[in-house]
């Protein structure tokens, strides 16, 4: 056989090959063109290879020049093909991976606490009215919580078993540290405001107040309160009466009557206790009365030029009339079954 002849037929035969390998689906396919074409034992390369003994001894350095050429044509086709079968096996594997039927990995999203909901829509229902939110600090001192709101030295509200007294902080005495305090009511953020603010003044705060009281179905020794504070020249009790109405039935909804029992609070005079009516049942909500003489003096105000009201009304309970809570326990126990229902 002449050497053109050999060449010739090397030349076909890789390009049969790469157009099979190219042209192949799958793997049988790919392994019928492997057997076709570089088969060990009657591959047609192999074929062709035999007849190089056939050829001129001068003309066999360039034909196996050229069966190497041919044989790495032909290997880098099939290489691509087997490149190309796997991937699209590796998609097909992937495929079925996915079913849909399959209930997925549900993601929990946390919420916002009933507590923080409520504080921001009483804040909400607050501002409406043109009252601002200021906030004060929980630990507090002996002015701010009692002096300044007209609460004397022998006063029961001051006593070590109804407060969170802090224990010796910077006294080396060893004896408690009575100066500092968990606040006991917001009325100290009053203080705070006015000691800051020229009148007229139109605040709301809220925030966690403490007192040791035993845990039950209505009392937590941490829990929220809302003071109001409006100081201008002129505020009247029937204006308290009308924004704490208009409060109550922004909250609670239209059916809510208000009503105003006697009482005393050292820092108001005359001083109410506020209940509100709420299907069917008068409800405690807080106190409320016209801001002391004696209180506006020791922020530095004039009595006689200013006046004003303020009020303090509990969160908790206001949260717990809304979404029917019989525990206030509940709002504090962690419990997702509960908290998720807000
Ligand atoms: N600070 C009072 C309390 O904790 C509530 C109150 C606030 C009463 C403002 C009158 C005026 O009970």
């Amino acid at each position: 056989m002449e050497l053109e002849e050999f060449i010739k037929q090397l030349d076909a035969l890789a390009e049969q090959a790469e157009a099979a390998f190219q042209s192949c689906q799958g793997a049988e396919s790919f392994e019928a063109a492997r057997v076709e074409f570089v088969g060990a034992r009657s591959g047609q390369f192999k074929l062709i290879q035999k007849q190089l003994g056939q050829l001129d001894r001068d003309a066999k350095p360039a034909a196996g020049k050229k069966l190497n050429e041919s044989k790495a044509r032909i290997q880098a086709a099939m290489e691509a093909a087997q490149l190309r079968l796997d991937e699209t096996g590796n998609q097909q594997t992937l495929g079925p991976m996915l079913d849909a039927t399959l209930p997925g990995i549900r993601q929990h999203l946390g919420r916002v606490h009933p507590i923080t909901q409520t504080i921001e829509h009483l804040k909400d229902i607050m501002g409406k009215l043109g009252f601002a939110v200021v906030e004060g600090p929980e630990v507090e001192d002996i002015w701010h919580n009692f002096v300044a709101l007209n609460i004397p030295e022998d006063h029961p509200a001051r006593d070590s078993l109804d407060n969170f007294y802090l224990g010796s902080t910077g006294n080396t005495s060893g004896a408690p540290d009575t100066e500092r305090l968990l606040r006991s009511q917001t009325s100290t953020v009053q203080i705070r405001v006015m000691e800051n603010t020229k009148p007229p003044v139109r605040i709301i705060s809220l925030g966690r107040v403490y007192r040791p009281d035993e845990a039950d179905a209505t009392h937590f020794p941490m829990f929220h309160q809302m003071e109001g504070l409006w100081i201008d020249t002129d505020v009247t009790m029937a204006q308290l009466k009308s924004v704490l109405r208009m409060f109550a039935t922004a909250y609670l909804g239209e059916d809510v009557s208000i009503r105003f029992r006697p009482s005393f609070f050292p820092f108001t005079e005359p001083s109410v206790e506020c209940d509100f009516l709420w299907n069917g049942n008068w409800i405690e909500f807080g106190g409320a009365g016209m801001v002391d003489p004696n209180v506006l003096q020791s922020v530095g105000y004039d009595p006689e030029l200013v006046n004003g009201f303020a009020f303090g009304l509990g969160v908790e309970r206001l949260c717990m009339r809304r979404h029917c809570v019989e525990d206030i326990r509940d709002l504090y126990r962690n419990d997702l079954r509960f908290l998720h229902q807000f």
